[in-house]
């Protein structure tokens, strides 16, 4: 039985800081935002919502737009770093939200749990949830998986321009008219890392950046690698002499904690699927530098990066590589559609991969690509660490679903908000009541018990 993405609905919070004005506060460059690392706007949410009514919102409209019930859905699950609790998943307020809705009792029947591993927890709950349709356990009912995710980060770190929020819902089914995924090849690679983590307590993570990324595009090489196995073992791909798996990928899709990281993430597998082909020996000749190797190349990451030359040199190659027409036009078709929505909203952590694929598909729909039958490649990373690599390919059926997509109406009018009030928010100076926008149509967050036999119980309501 075949399984994949039906339908997708998104829910951006309208507020945004400018990434100029941010890089003005913090006496920074702003083309280091916005050329550099991909940044325009980052997305953030009033003081009345959080990730649960985020997900909420982002289901609803899923919902409505598909004219489902309650009882069409057998499972929902949501992904999320965000957690609100240790105990009571984000599901149960996500429910008790849609049921202000839909009536009390009106998903009694329905299974869920939130699922956590940093970014890629979404991926995995896709999967799951995927086998549970392809095992026939669904029965005719959808899954929902929710992702759901405020990117947070302590005032004055590096990692505070690469914020964002934003919650992505897709519904899942046997019969999908977006994109099915293609059967047992899902591959994942997993490692016990302290790249970025938030102990219990903390609201923004500890984050060691540059070990980060390179750990991402390392553990994102490692699932490529089983997924090639996969794929050619399974009959899925055959390759001719000279060719790499990824020229059977017609886009790519990469977690995306900032826009410009899926080009750099790009850039170090192509590198690695090209470096033994006779195209790599061309480019080599025409960019005129040889690919830098580390003193130590059976280091650490830590020696790597430690090893001052080698990455001062790579870095350069990297450069150099990524102006050449050969990596350009891999760019331009396969990419650079699904780092649109990057750059106007920020990361979103769960929910940043999903995102760059609604990206694609509604930016290469505007562009008059034809999608039918295209192959999408998932380049999923979670730190902490873990990577999921996938596939699937477009159903005949998906322009019904993507002509009516845009990401600049269904976030509706954005506010940009001093650096002053985005302090605040930052701080939590500012209780739930003192919202700056004046919210329609979506859940929003009223209360916060403090009475010790009551702490932390959340009170939303629907807004008319
Ligand atoms: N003009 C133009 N470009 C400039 C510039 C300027 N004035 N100054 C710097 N740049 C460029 C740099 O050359 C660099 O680009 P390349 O990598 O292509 O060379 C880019 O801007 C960023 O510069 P730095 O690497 O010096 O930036 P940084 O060290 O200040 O911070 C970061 C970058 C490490 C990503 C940091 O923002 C961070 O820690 N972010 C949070 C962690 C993160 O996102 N990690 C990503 C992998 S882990 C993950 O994916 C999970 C997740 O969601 C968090």
């Amino acid at each position: 039985m075949a399984a994949g993405i039906d339908d997708i609905a998104i829910y951006i919070p309208r507020l945004f800081v400018d990434a100029r004005d941010f890089a003005k506060a913090r006496g920074m460059d702003p083309d280091k935002l916005q050329r550099g690392l991909g940044v325009s706007k980052m997305a953030i949410v009033d003081t009345n919502q959080d990730p649960a009514c985020m997900a909420a919102n982002a289901c609803l409209r899923l919902m409505e737009r598909n004219k489902i019930s309650p009882k069409d859905v057998g499972r929902l699950y949501v992904a999320t770093e965000s957690s609100l609790d240790e105990s009571k998943a984000m599901n149960s307020y996500v429910i008790g939200m849609l049921e202000q809705i839909y009536g009390d009792g009106s998903f009694e029947h329905c299974g869920g749990i939130e699922c956590k591993f940093a970014c890629v927890s979404g991926s995995y709950a896709l999967y799951d949830n995927s086998n549970w349709i392809r095992a026939g356990e669904a029965e005719g009912k959808y899954a929902i998986v929710v992702v759901s995710d405020i990117a947070k980060y302590d005032l004055g770190s590096s990692g505070e321009y690469t914020q964002g929020a934003g919650a992505v819902a897709m519904l899942l089914n046997d019969n999908p008219r977006i994109m099915t995924f293609d059967p047992k090849i899902t591959s994942t690679s997993i490692k016990n890392e302290y790249d970025f983590y938030r102990p219990f307590g903390k609201e923004t993570p500890i984050v060691h950046g540059q070990y980060s990324n390179l750990l991402y595009m390392i553990q994102i090489k490692k699932a490529l690698m089983t997924y090639k196995e996969k794929a050619l073992s399974s009959g899925l791909i055959k390759l001719n002499e000279g060719e790499t798996i990824l020229d059977y990928i017609d886009f790519v899709n990469m977690h995306l904690p900032y826009s410009n990281m899926g080009k750099k993430a790009l850039a170090y597998l192509l590198r690695h699927e090209w470096r033994n082909l006779p195209r790599w020996k061309k480019i080599i000749d025409k960019m005129g530098m040889q690919e830098p190797i580390p003193k130590d190349p059976r280091g650490t990451i830590e020696s790597v990066l430690a090893d001052e030359e080698f990455m001062q040199k790579d870095h350069q190659f990297t450069k150099i590589f990524t102006m050449t027409e050969e990596f350009q036009e891999i760019y331009d078709s396969k990419l650079a559609s699904s780092l649109i929505a990057s750059r106007m909203v920020g990361n979103l952590y769960t929910a940043s991969l999903y995102m760059g694929f609604r990206s694609c598909l509604e930016f290469e729909f505007q562009k008059g690509t034809d999608l039918e039958e295209k192959r999408f490649g998932f380049g999923s990373y979670g730190s902490g660490s873990s990577a999921m690599v996938f596939s699937g390919r477009i159903m005949p059926t998906y322009k019904e679903m993507v002509r009516d997509m845009n990401l600049e109406s269904e976030i509706g009018n954005r506010i940009k908000i001093s650096l002053e009030e985005y302090e605040e928010i930052h701080e939590n100076k500012r209780g739930p009541t003192e919202n700056i926008l004046d919210s329609k149509k979506e859940f929003v967050l009223v209360e916060i018990e403090n009475k010790p036999e009551m702490r932390g119980q959340r009170t939303y309501v629907f807004r008319e």
